[in-house]
């Protein structure tokens, strides 16, 4: 294997529950803000047909082209656009592409990406610490390696793997620098953590936390949930795969934020923040996937789906001159099926 060609192509999680939580139709508008390879993609495509249509997001140019080559039998009802999900509202607005019945966020990275040897999301191929999704980005995992200072170090190690030796790790790698590789950190951070002793190796942790500096994954989905809300129409699904803690943490705590009315304090007497429910929580508790389908693809064994729907609100109320446009726009557009334009008019009248 050479030039980062990955080993195998990507298993999608959860196909059968995405597609039902999604609640994918005929005719259906929906983005997929995490192509991959488009095995999502294509599920939600064959279920919207006639009609359906979709815009599938990756930061990935090489998911991007290999994926569009893979998707050439639904031309004329795919747009694939190469970009990060942080800038969501931009791109819908852009392509003209809301509202739309269901959003589709599966986290994290794809095995195309794992398993390319020179990209250095793995300790399995031994390639220079580069981790990023996108050639764009300016830092990589090396610069974190080498150029922190070690506290600073120490902190996104914990921060985004809480990972308890973070200082031990930080440290020992502080000690070593230059760090160059992917076996070469990896040999480190065992030694820091003095040897093998569960089951994932020892630098399974710190991996996940610098994939994770390196592409601002929690930043971006934080901004991304709040953009995907405005652009549902009345009943659309937002879906999330999550595939660690910390994430699935963001995910649930935004769901439920969207879903509650008042959000003031406890004990405040009387509610000043006038918050209104924008989303209705589908499955009270996370969907994993079965011990049949993690028998067949263990990487899916960390999966947690969540889902919700939006919901009317009388509320939408513009704060500023984008908001306004946006609204303005919305109500526009307007879904092809008559009912639920009329139902995404009323939700959106007061704008
Ligand atoms: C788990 S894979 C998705 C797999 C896909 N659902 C499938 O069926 O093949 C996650 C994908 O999301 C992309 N990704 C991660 N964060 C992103 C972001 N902030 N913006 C755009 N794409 C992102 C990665 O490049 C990767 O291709």
């Amino acid at each position: 294997m050479g030039g980062g060609v990955p080993a195998s192509s990507h298993v999608p999680v959860m196909l059968e529950e995405v597609v039902q939580a999604l609640a994918v139709q005929p005719g259906g508008r929906y983005v997929d803000c995490t192509l991959g390879g488009g095995g999502h993609a294509r599920q939600i495509l064959e279920h919207s047909d006639p009609g359906g249509q979709l815009l599938g997001i990756d930061a990935d140019p090489r998911a991007i082209e290999t994926t569009g080559n893979i998707l050439q039998d639904y031309r004329g009802s795919v747009l694939l656009v190469n970009d990060n999900f942080a800038n969501l509202q931009a791109i819908c607005l852009k392509h003209d592409f809301f509202p739309v019945h269901g959003i589709l966020f599966d986290l994290g990275l794809s095995s195309l990406q794992l398993d390319a040897d020179k990209r250095g999301f793995s300790f399995q191929y031994d390639a220079p610490l580069d981790m990023r999704f996108s050639p764009e980005q300016k830092l990589t995992a090396a610069d974190i390696v080498n150029d922190y200072p070690e506290a600073e170090l120490s902190r996104v190690i914990r921060k985004y793997s809480e990972e308890i030796l973070c200082r031990q790790i930080a440290r020992r790698i502080v000690q070593e620098r230059p760090v160059k590789t992917t076996l070469q950190l990896a040999g480190i951070i065992e030694k820091a953590v003095g040897g093998r002793k569960a089951k994932i190796h020892p630098a399974t942790r710190t991996f996940q936390a610098l994939r994770i500096a390196v592409n601002q994954e929690l930043d971006h989905l934080e901004s991304a949930l709040k953009q995907a809300v405005g652009l549902l129409g009345f009943e659309g699904r937002l879906v999330v795969i999550a595939y660690h803690s910390l994430e699935d943490r963001i995910v649930k705590q935004f769901l439920q934020q969207e879903a509650r009315g008042c959000i003031c304090p406890p004990h405040t007497p009387v509610c000043i923040c006038g918050h209104q429910p924008r989303m209705r929580i589908i499955n009270k508790h996370v969907i994993v996937p079965s011990p049949d389908e993690v028998r067949h693809n263990p990487r899916s064994r960390s999966a947690r789906l969540r889902a919700a729907e939006r919901i009317a609100v009388t509320e939408d109320c513009p704060d500023t001159d984008d908001e306004i446009d946006f609204l303005a726009a919305m109500r526009n557009n307007g879904w092809r099926r008559p009912a639920l334009l009329r139902k995404i008019k009323v939700a959106f009248a007061t704008a």
